[in-house]
């Protein structure tokens, strides 16, 4: 594997970085190098409307629902169209998917198509922008697995073990990219003076002691025996680890984040509130999966509470799954606990 270490210090672009990742793995034929330009470029764009939020143009929601039944921010709706015509004419996609279209994204018959689908979370935590707190992108990118014409669901319905690339976009304090190609993950920060994504934190690993657990605790009493002994667990001090603080934002990318640098936990168990939803909340193909691939490319691990969220072969485009993510040694306990106490093994 390539030590990225090298980068230490060095004053990077993202598009340099980028290049320089082509040119060890040059099998992808610049094709993903590309779209990961778009996603930066996508990055600065939405981000110049984040950061202007407050103002009354963007305020508030567009007035309709998304597929999920959910209200829809006009952020949601800005950053949906931005990462679409970045991506539609670029003849590098065989099709687009996305948390606010119901069906895959086809690409218009006038342009070319290409070898890879992408994926994409357009506005994640969208409920908290009029609060001012932070906001994310997650995208993931296929190569497709049809031959030729345009791309179909089953080009996105791939298990995360399958992706080629993924990564977060976080407008936070700062803004941040974040993804990883299979070599390590990479984190840019956007430097708004010069408009370019910086190399700040290469090759990102989680730290071995970890900090916090993330989850949302005011379902506490929706939980499953084995998610509250998991709780209590991470609460506790035990051999392997000081007893964790508890750290929730309500903004899955801002939370995955903050665990990704300090070390902890962040899941989104299934529960009993909402019997509709007996897999969570979080969305498998877009939240989930790419998240999972970063998390075990920095040193952790993602699980649904059973087996490994790369592992699962999705079924819909909008299916929904139990997340733990973080460090590998706290979600193989999560797995554990809940095997014993609501799987009734002994
Ligand atoms: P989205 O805004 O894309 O629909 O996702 C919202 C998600 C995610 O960001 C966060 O982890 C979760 O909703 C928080 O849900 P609760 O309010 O139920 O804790
Ligand atoms: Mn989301
Ligand atoms: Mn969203």
């Amino acid at each position: 594997m390539t030590d990225f270490g090298g980068y230490e210090g060095k004053l990077v672009t993202i598009e340099r970085f980028i290049l320089d990742q082509q040119m060890a793995f040059p099998e992808a034929k610049g094709a993903l190098t590309n779209i990961l330009y778009d996603m930066a470029l996508a990055a600065k764009i939405i981000a110049s409307k984040t950061t202007r939020a407050g103002l009354a143009e963007i305020l508030g929601s567009a007035g309709e629902e998304n597929v999920q039944g959910e209200e829809v921010q006009k952020l949601d709706v800005f950053a949906q169209r931005t990462i679409y015509r970045l991506n539609d004419h670029t003849g590098r996609l065989a099709a687009m998917a996305s948390e606010e279209e119901e069906e895959i994204i086809p690409i218009p018959e006038r342009f070319e198509l290409g070898n890879y689908v992408l994926l994409f979370d357009p506005l994640d935590g969208s409920s908290n922008i009029e609060m001012n707190v932070s906001v994310g992108t997650i995208f993931a990118i296929h190569r497709r697995v049809t031959a030729h014409g345009p791309g179909t669901l089953a080009d996105c319905l791939q298990p995360g073990r399958s992706l080629v690339a993924a990564g977060y976009i976080l407008y936070g304090s700062s803004t941040m990219m974040v993804y990883s190609t299979g070599n390590g993950v990479h984190g840019f920060t956007l430097d708004p003076a010069i408009g370019e994504f910086l190399l700040s934190h290469p090759n990102l690993k989680y730290p071995s002691k970890p900090k916090y657990y993330s989850v949302n605790q005011g379902y506490q009493p929706y939980w499953t025996p084995g998610v509250q002994a998991y709780t209590e667990w991470l609460q506790r001090d035990t051999p392997e680890k000081k007893g964790l603080s508890l750290r929730y934002i309500g903004s899955l990318v801002a939370d995955f984040h903050r665990n990704l640098l300090s070390g902890g936990v962040f899941y989104y168990p299934a529960d009993t509130k909402d019997p509709k939803k007996p897999g969570g909340k979080l969305r498998l193909n877009y939240e989930a999966a790419p998240l999972a691939f970063l998390a075990e490319q920095a040193g952790g691990y993602a699980s649904d509470g059973a087996q490994a969220i790369l592992d699962i072969q999705p079924t819909a485009l909008h299916q929904r799954v139990p997340l733990f993510v973080g460090n590998r040694m706290l979600v193989e306990r999560a797995e554990e606990l809940i095997h014993v106490h609501d799987r009734g093994a002994a």
